[in-house]
């Protein structure tokens, strides 16, 4: 069952606080980690052989995952910590009680908050426990049977209305979560792995982060970009980070902050950008960098990042992804240790080197009129990964994200609106007739009513404002609309339509955009 990321509905709320200090270097620890644990935990958890704690001791999560279970311990059970305590024990538990690469892999998402990711789990997890939050959630956890019991007593007891909501009361949920739900969760995601033994004894040192990274990014609603962060150490595991960029139309993208380095990979990054702070969300691991970097008031806003250290040799991207046969254009390659002529395939010539760096390669390149739709392989020297789609017409138009939400805010209210962002997909046919990805084509952008409901209920009218040029969704003032029916709120059930045009030709791509209210708890892990 295919499934929409939202936010739990949860009593309890996060300190936003907790969020903000994840991304902030902690100042040297005026209490050690072991101290912490034995005169702030101990007290409802039991010491156990070997210094371990009852509960704590038995799980392995991301240090979003440790803020969040301390952060509830506050909420719910009344544990008094400063903040500083806290810093030092996600740091030290997220260290000795982290997840590996390997078992983070495919569920970044939920960290990344990419909120508009559509889950893919197995129909029973999806109802049984992806109802109330993700289920990346679940999947970012590490826990032998016992524990999962325990999370299921705790859900339970904790909220026992659970049992009288959709998908549970058509079924015996409880009985379901300990019978079916713990030995498939303590399968799929145990606390013993040989993954997580083999991290911990091979992780690289933190230091092998310092120097210069090129990047290359994009922004929906923006475009590419690309550039240098400089990371400098400050202090063990905490860097000062620089970034030094550009968008392909000429926007710098220039600014400082921090960084610390959680489980050896977790970076997270709290950059100011144009008096703008961003947060970093990367996996961190030898000369490569990956993840989301995203305004901290504003998720949605957020661009795809990836980098590569200087002195290493790595080709990353290609920007502009594509050509048109039978036409020239010039394409920028980013990456580091970049030498050498690069090659974009058959068909493809490059006419002129414009510059060349170790980390940009400048090239135009032609088409033949003749050259077969499809994607090539470019490579310079040895070094290869990005593709290069070669295009003589466009098929098709998809509208990225296909599925999204949006939210009315402000108003008089303090919670911000939530953006609908969106690129316009230009798909091609291959010679073998199976459809490719072109790239991210410029489109004009318009809403209209989902269905016969939102025609009649003027969403169009009430719900939001779209911007024609670059596929950004402003929604509506939250708050009772006295112009509406009954005087509802601003919400609304959009269709987002894209039109690309290809050489005097327009064509169409449809998404669905739900447009409504604010997002009231909105944990670390949605
Ligand atoms: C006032 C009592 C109290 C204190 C103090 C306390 N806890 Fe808890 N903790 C609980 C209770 C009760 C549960 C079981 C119910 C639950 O999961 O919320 C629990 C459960 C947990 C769990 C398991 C959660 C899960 O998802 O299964 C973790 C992890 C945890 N505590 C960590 C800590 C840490 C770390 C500290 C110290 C910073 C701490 N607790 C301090 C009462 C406390
Ligand atoms: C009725 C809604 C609901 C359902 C169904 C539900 N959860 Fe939760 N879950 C919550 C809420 C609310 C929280 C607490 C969020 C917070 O700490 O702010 C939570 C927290 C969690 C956590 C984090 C606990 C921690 O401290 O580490 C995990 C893991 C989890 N759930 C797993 C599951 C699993 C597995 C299932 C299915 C067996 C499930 N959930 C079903 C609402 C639900």
């Amino acid at each position: 069952m295919k499934r929409r990321l939202r936010s739990g509905m949860s009593a309890g709320l996060l300190a936003v606080a907790a969020c903000v200090a994840l991304h902030s270097p902690y100042s040297l620890a005026a209490r050690d980690a072991q101290t912490i644990l034995k005169e702030t935990c101990q007290g409802c958890h039991t010491p156990e052989a070997d210094n371990a704690l009852s509960r704590i001791s038995h799980q392995r999560k991301t240090p979003e995952g440790w803020l969040m279970s301390i952060a509830r311990m506050q909420t719910m059970h009344g544990l008094q910590i400063s903040d500083e305590d806290r810093r030092t024990l996600v740091k030290y538990l997220a260290d000795t009680q982290g997840l590996a690469p390997s078992e983070t892999d495919g569920v970044r998402y939920a960290m990344e908050r990419r909120l508009n990711t559509v889950e893919q789990f197995d129909d029973q997890t999806s109802q049984m426990c992806g109802r109330c939050h993700s289920g990346a959630r679940v999947a970012l956890q590490r826990r032998p049977a016992q524990e999962w019991e325990r999370l299921v007593n705790f859900h339970l007891g904790q909220w026992p209305s659970l049992e009288y909501q959709a998908l549970s009361r058509d079924r015996d949920w409880f009985d379901l979560a300990r019978k079916e739900m713990v030995p498939l969760l303590a399968k799929r995601y145990p606390l013993d792995n040989p993954a997580w033994k083999k991290w911990q004894s091979s992780a690289p040192k933190s230091e092998a982060l310092v120097g210069d990274w090129s990047f290359s990014g994009h922004l929906p609603g923006k475009g590419e970009l690309a550039g240098v962060m400089s990371v400098t150490a400050d202090g063990s595991d905490t860097f000062k980070v620089s970034v030094k960029g550009q968008y392909a139309d000429g926007t710098p993208f220039n600014g400082d902050g921090s960084a610390i380095l959680y489980t050896g990979y977790e970076w997270r990054g709290n950059v100011t950008i144009d008096g703008v702070t961003m947060r970093q969300v990367f996996a961190a691991q030898g000369n490569a960098m990956q993840g989301r970097m995203f305004e901290a008031e504003h998720d949605e806003r957020g661009l795809d990042f990836v980098a590569a250290k200087q002195g290493s040799q790595r080709l990353l991207a290609v920007q502009p992804g594509y050509v048109k046969a039978g036409s020239e254009t010039e394409v920028t390659l980013i990456g580091s240790g970049l030498s050498g002529k690069p090659n974009f395939g058959k068909g493809v010539e490059v006419v002129e080197v414009v510059s060349q760096s170790p980390e940009q390669i400048k090239v135009k390149l032609k088409a033949a009129a003749n050259a077969q739709p499809g994607l090539r392989a470019v490579t310079v020297g040895t070094l290869k990964g990005p593709s290069l789609s070669v295009y003589s017409k466009i098929a098709s138009v998809k509208v990225v994200p296909e599925f999204s939400v949006a939210r009315i805010g402000e108003g008089g209210g303090s919670t911000p609106k939530v953006q609908g962002r969106f690129d316009a997909e230009a798909w091609g046919k291959g010679a073998d007739g199976k459809p490719y990805r072109i790239g991210v084509f410029p489109a004009q952008w318009k809403v209209e009513a989902f269905d016969e409901r939102a025609k009649e209920d003027e969403d169009v009218k009430f719900a939001g404002t779209m911007h024609a040029d670059t596929g950004v969704f402003t929604p509506g003032d939250a708050g009772p609309n006295p112009a509406r029916k009954m005087s509802t709120n601003n919400a609304g059930n959009l269709k987002v339509i894209a039109a690309v045009d290809d050489a005097g030709k327009s064509l169409t791509g449809e998404g669905h955009m739900i447009v409504t209210v604010q997002r009231w708890n909105n944990p670390p892990i949605p």
